[in-house]
């Protein structure tokens, strides 16, 4: 297969593209490298990506052309659509930062890929389509229509605009809600990220609600294969949910990071954030039954690979700052 991945330096590409490269399909990467967390991190998993032989395109999916010019040169057979303007913080402050990258951006791919037959177009919805839902565990089946922050609207919407493209061009789209997805090479601006950062500093978290929050942790091993299972389906117009189906309250999280990291903790219990939900929890029938999608890893063996990458990754920062 010939693989375009976009977002490939952010942390769910970097692991697919390594994967699928793994396993021989050619992978072409793109990203934009843009600072909405620390750039460094980006260039650190694009030079690992190079040093696996994969071609990594410095561009924004909003150049249309560069795209096509992509995919017709490159012979791509699946895009693999995962840049996007993530975090749901973030989309209170700087909502316009969501319009250029997951709606201006998505139909520039879109477009792209329209003129360019046969091929499959997989992209990155979110468990934030859920919004206000309330009966679990979420189904796909369940009315995602009451977002609770511009975020979850932005990815509804790729969700709606996927599916008018499958209907006008019969272009072959399949949406994949991950549920908060964490591991080695993750996010900074997750909390299980900034925990176990503040834990090490000896700085305080902030427990929203009191800390009365569960989320459906997903490891990054699993939702690669739940990805990689989507691209060989090649189904005409999917959605699936991507989750480990087991939510685990927020305090049980720190719990974890606290006997890993053997340090404790120190607790600021705060309010309700505007935008948050609290539970997430993925119903993944639908994806067993067609993906063969069987999560794996648990919370606590996944954050004890997260802990260990995280000190080697510190370690090997403050060598460098001390060379
Ligand atoms: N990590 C999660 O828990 C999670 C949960 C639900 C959905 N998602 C979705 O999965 C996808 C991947 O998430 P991630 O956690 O790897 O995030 P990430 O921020 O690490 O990766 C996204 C990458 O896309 C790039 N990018 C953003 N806008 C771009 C643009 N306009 N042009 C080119 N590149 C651009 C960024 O530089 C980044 O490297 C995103 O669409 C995100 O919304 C992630």
């Amino acid at each position: 297969m010939q693989v375009l991945i976009t977002g490939a330096a952010g942390f769910i590409g970097f692991h697919l593209a390594l994967a699928l490269k793994k396993r021989g399909d050619t992978v072409i990467g793109l990203d934009n490298f843009n600072a909405y967390y620390d750039p460094q991190l980006k260039r650190e998993r694009a030079k690992i990506l190079k040093t696996h032989g994969m071609e990594i395109v410095e561009a924004d999916i909003r150049d249309q052309p560069l795209i096509e010019q992509l995919l017709q040169k490159k012979e791509i057979s699946h895009f693999i659509h995962l840049a996007a303007q993530a975090g749901v913080r973030h989309s209170l402050i700087a909502p316009n930062d969501y319009v250029a990258s997951n709606l201006q951006g998505f139909v520039s791919v879109l477009e792209a890929c329209r003129k360019h037959p046969g091929i499959k177009f997989i992209f990155a919805s979110s468990s934030s389509v859920y919004g206000l839902n309330e009966k679990i565990p979420f189904s796909t089946e369940d009315p995602t229509d009451r977002p609770t922050n511009f975020y979850g609207a932005t990815k509804k919407a790729n969700e709606l605009i996927a599916h008018a493209y499958h209907h006008l061009y019969g272009l072959a789209v399949t949406g994949l809600r991950f549920f908060t997805v964490y591991g080695p090479w993750g996010r900074p601006d997750m909390a299980y990220y900034r925990f176990c950062e503040k834990i090490c500093r000896g700085e305080p978290i902030q427990l929203f609600n009191q800390g009365n929050m569960a989320r459906d942790f997903t490891y990054i091993d699993d939702i690669v294969r739940g990805i990689i299972a989507a691209i060989d389906l090649g189904a005409p117009c999917e959605i699936f949910n991507l989750g480990n189906h087991q939510p685990v309250p927020l305090l049980r999280l720190v719990e974890i990071l606290e006997e890993r990291l053997e340090k404790k903790a120190i607790r600021q219990f705060l309010p309700m954030q505007p935008g948050e939900v609290l539970t997430t929890y993925a119903d993944i029938e639908k994806s067993q039954r067609l993906l063969g999608f069987h999560p794996r890893v648990s919370l606590e063996e996944g954050l004890a690979h997260f802990v260990e990458w995280f000190q080697r990754s510190l370690n090997h920062s403050t060598a460098a700052e001390n060379r």
